[in-house]
């Protein structure tokens, strides 16, 4: 049987950034994913990075192109009744958030993956974890027409949300959280300029709208749509009226349309899983937790738990000590559960739940009040640049 140190189930950014990882420190593994790389390198999903992210990429010696082709944000806008407001991360903060597509970080990682010689394996299917409550794991998987055995010490499920290897636990050892929003995104993808040189995020009483780009040539443009509504109910054509429509009309109106390259709905939901551990297996990033991607905080939250991981793993394996594996859940609990809040509450704040005009009205006083106090607009933008990674500082002086 093949022998590896961590087995890591999934090449999406946590599994690819925690490969990464273990292998700069010398921690041997193996990575399976059962899509090609051809289909993983297609998915088009989140796009902002918080700074930690972008730290923690380049101490995984993925910055290059990463550095180069970014978009550096100071700030972004909030559209609502009829007019926007800059919200200045920066001056608010000191930091900024950095745009570069989640397909981008996957594609580097994987190519930084194969060029260090990694056990990258794709097309890996069946994928079924054992042992895991034991000091010796194993993973079975078929690959090549063949059926695979594999023992670690450490498996790593960064399997995202319908993997296999939250289910492999039993039920009643983990507890799970969810709320499911009653609206999707529905989103494209157009090669035309972006309306602005920074992201909107515009509540209207038709619903919200999200602007957002890859490069100054290619835009990311988002709809709250109803869950039922097909995509061919959505034409080209009626997108970009009804975003037009959606944003405030100073802006709508300079917007640029053309056809769209991609175009999809996807569901909006919170979900936590406690703990993120059992046994000698841990969760990553989506396999552990969902949150709408209003507050842009999925990939972070994955990188996050990837750079915790590896930081716990090391650890064991320079001391013998168990210390940080033990309190890897804890420690991302912490996190996830304060973006899983921002997330909603951003969410709440922007979005249309209900045709009652009192809601409506509830949204446009919060809006008008955090956009007038300074101490509301910072408390929204270091949540939106990213919460200190690790322990909480008042935590560790008590
Ligand atoms: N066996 C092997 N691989 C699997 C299995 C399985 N049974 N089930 C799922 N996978 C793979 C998927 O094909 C996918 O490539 O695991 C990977 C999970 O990747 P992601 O869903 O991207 O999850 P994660 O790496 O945690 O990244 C989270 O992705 O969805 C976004 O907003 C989210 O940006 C966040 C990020
Ligand atoms: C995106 O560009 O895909 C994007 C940006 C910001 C979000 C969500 C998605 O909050």
């Amino acid at each position: 049987m093949a022998r590896t140190q961590v087995a890591i189930i999934g090449a999406g950014p946590s599994g690819l950034l925690l490969s990464q990882l273990l292998h700069l420190q010398g921690i041997d593994n193996v990575v399976l994913e059962r899509q090609s790389r051809e289909h993983v390198a297609g998915r088009i999903r989140a796009g902002v990075l918080e700074q930690g992210s972008v730290d923690v990429l380049l101490q995984a010696q993925v910055g290059e192109r990463l550095l180069n082709e970014r978009l550096v944000h100071d700030g972004f806008a909030l559209g609502f009744a009829g007019r926007s407001f800059r919200v200045d991360l920066k001056g608010l903060t000191g930091e900024a958030v950095s745009v570069y597509g989640q397909t981008e970080i996957t594609k580097d990682l994987t190519e930084a993956r194969i060029a260090a010689g990694a056990k990258l394996f794709f097309d890996a299917r069946d994928v079924a974890i054992g042992g895991i409550d034991t000091a010796h794991p194993t993973v079975r998987y078929a690959h090549g027409g063949r059926t695979q055995e594999l023992s670690c010490d450490f498996i790593a499920g960064c399997d995202g949300y319908h993997g296999v290897c939250r289910r492999s636990v039993p039920a009643q050892a983990m507890q799970s959280f969810e709320r499911i929003y009653p609206f999707g995104w529905l989103g494209i993808m157009a090669d035309v300029p972006p309306v602005s040189q920074e992201l909107i995020y515009s509540n209207h009483e038709r619903g919200f709208a999200l602007c957002s780009m890859r490069s100054a040539r290619r835009s990311r443009y988002y709809l709250q749509c109803g869950l039922d509504e097909p995509l061919e109910a959505w034409p080209d054509a009626r997108f970009w009226d009804e975003l037009r429509r959606r944003l405030p009309p100073q802006v709508g109106e300079t917007l640029i349309t053309g056809a769209s390259i991609e175009k999809s709905i996807a569901p909006l939901r919170s979900f936590v899983v406690e703990p993120m551990k059992f046994g000698r297996l841990f969760l990553l990033g989506d396999a552990a937790h969902i949150v709408p991607p209003t507050g842009a905080k999925g990939l972070n939250l994955a990188a996050a738990d990837a750079r915790m991981l590896h930081q716990a793993l090391a650890h064991y394996y320079r001391t013998g000590s168990t210390e940080s594996i033990d309190r890897y859940s804890e420690l991302c609990l912490r996190r996830v559960w304060k973006a899983v809040r921002f997330s909603w509450w951003f969410t709440t704040l922007t979005h249309k739940f209900s045709e009652d005009p009192f809601s409506h009205r509830l949204q446009l006083a919060e809006l008008d009040y955090l956009t007038g106090s300074r101490a509301a607009l910072t408390s929204m933008a270091e949540n939106y640049v990213g919460l200190p990674f690790g322990e909480p500082p008042l935590a560790r002086s008590r």
